[in-house]
């Protein structure tokens, strides 16, 4: 059984923690299913006040929905919409502070008022995006990105995706 500290201390400190502990939770492990299900239900489970945690995979020209955590999601998104495609069209971190302001953020859950897409680069490559949505405006901030952006790395590292990239 896997179990981790609820983390203690200020945002940096606690965001730490929850880095680690993905490092932890996907080790030795390199099956991007199995990671991806654990990580989504970690960050779901430790980062506080957000309502949805999960992953879409590139499918041609689409992102398809993968492991999540929160309310049963839109499934399939095309490239260049909504912020997670936007995110991969621009091939960067997406952080928007109020989705209402977004011009097409498509509405999964209506309690999602701030959004960020962190794009998956494997070997130069977008495979994907980590989504998580907050009920809260302006949820996110610059340390929540490098977390994040930290814990996509780790997985685009840490596992096996050439089933994926055919
Ligand atoms: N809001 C996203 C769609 C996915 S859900 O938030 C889970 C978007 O605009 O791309």
């Amino acid at each position: 059984m896997f179990t981790f500290e609820k983390a203690a201390g200020d945002k940096q400190t606690r965001l730490n923690s929850i880095v680690n502990q993905v490092a932890h939770l996907i080790d030795g492990e390199r099956d991007w299913l199995a990671n991806l299900s654990n990580t989504a239900s970690h960050l779901y489970h430790t980062l506080g006040e957000v309502n949805w945690v999960g992953f879409y995979l590139i499918k041609g020209n689409e992102l398809v929905l993968g492991p999540f955590h929160g309310l049963p999601a839109c499934i399939r998104i095309p490239v260049g919409k909504g912020v997670c495609g936007t995110a991969v069209q621009e091939a960067k971190t997406l952080l928007v502070e109020d989705v209402h302001a977004f011009p097409g953020h498509i509405a999964c859950d209506a309690a999602t008022r701030s959004e960020m897409v962190i794009p998956l680069k494997v070997d130069g490559r977008i495979i994907g995006v980590l989504d998580i949505d907050s009920p809260v405006t302006s949820r996110f901030d610059d340390i929540d990105r490098t977390a994040l952006e930290q814990v996509a790395e780790l997985l685009c590292q840490g596992c096996d995706w050439s089933s994926l990239l055919k």
